[in-house]
């Protein structure tokens, strides 16, 4: 192992998202509401060394294993995220995030006359019209979205 290696402690049940783009694993746990008040512990591994990426960021949450919804925000931020599930520190899922090809009521259309805007019971909906750069677009009033707009929002910026 090389000296400036940081390893972190395995953890005996939760869930490990690993191989997110290095820069982009501390927004994570904002956009999964994981804070001093949520009472998750987590950690956030950035600048993790890897062999197949160069830099990335690692975030392990303890006794938690993400739900479908969650698991498509991650996908939002980190198209290539594997999400390791951990059970009695044994790994017994790994899978690749996935993008849907439609993304539900997680992000707000930046059009203030867009109906999902004015209409209390609309559900806001997007399609993705491109994954790398990622572009979506308002099922409603086809405004698109990119991938700043989309990070800032759900960093709340
Ligand atoms: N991990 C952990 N706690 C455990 C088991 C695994 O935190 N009890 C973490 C590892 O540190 C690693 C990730 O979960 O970041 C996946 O573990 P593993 O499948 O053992 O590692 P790799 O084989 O390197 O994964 P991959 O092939 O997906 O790169
Ligand atoms: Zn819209």
């Amino acid at each position: 192992m090389s000296e400036d290696k940081l390893t972190i402690s395995k953890i005996r049940d939760g869930t490990v998202i690993d191989h997110i783009a290095a820069g982009k694993g501390l927004i994570i746990p904002h956009i999964l509401g994981m804070n001093v008040d949520s009472e998750d512990i987590f950690t956030v591994l950035v600048n993790a060394q890897s062999s197949h990426m160069g830099k990335k960021d690692i975030v392990k949450i303890q006794n938690r294993e993400l739900k479908e919804k969650e698991l498509n925000l991650v996908a939002l931020i980190a198209s290539d995220a594997t999400i390791n599930i951990i059970k009695n520190f044994k790994v017994t899922d790994k899978r690749k995030v996935v993008l849907p090809k439609h993304i539900e009521g997680l992000l707000k259309c930046l059009n203030s006359s867009c109906i999902t805007n004015n209409d209390p019971e609309a559900t806001t909906s997007f399609d993705v019209v491109s994954r790398a750069p990622l572009v979506l677009q308002c099922s409603y009033c086809s405004i698109d979205m990119n991938e700043l707009e989309i990070l800032n929002q759900l960093s709340g910026k």
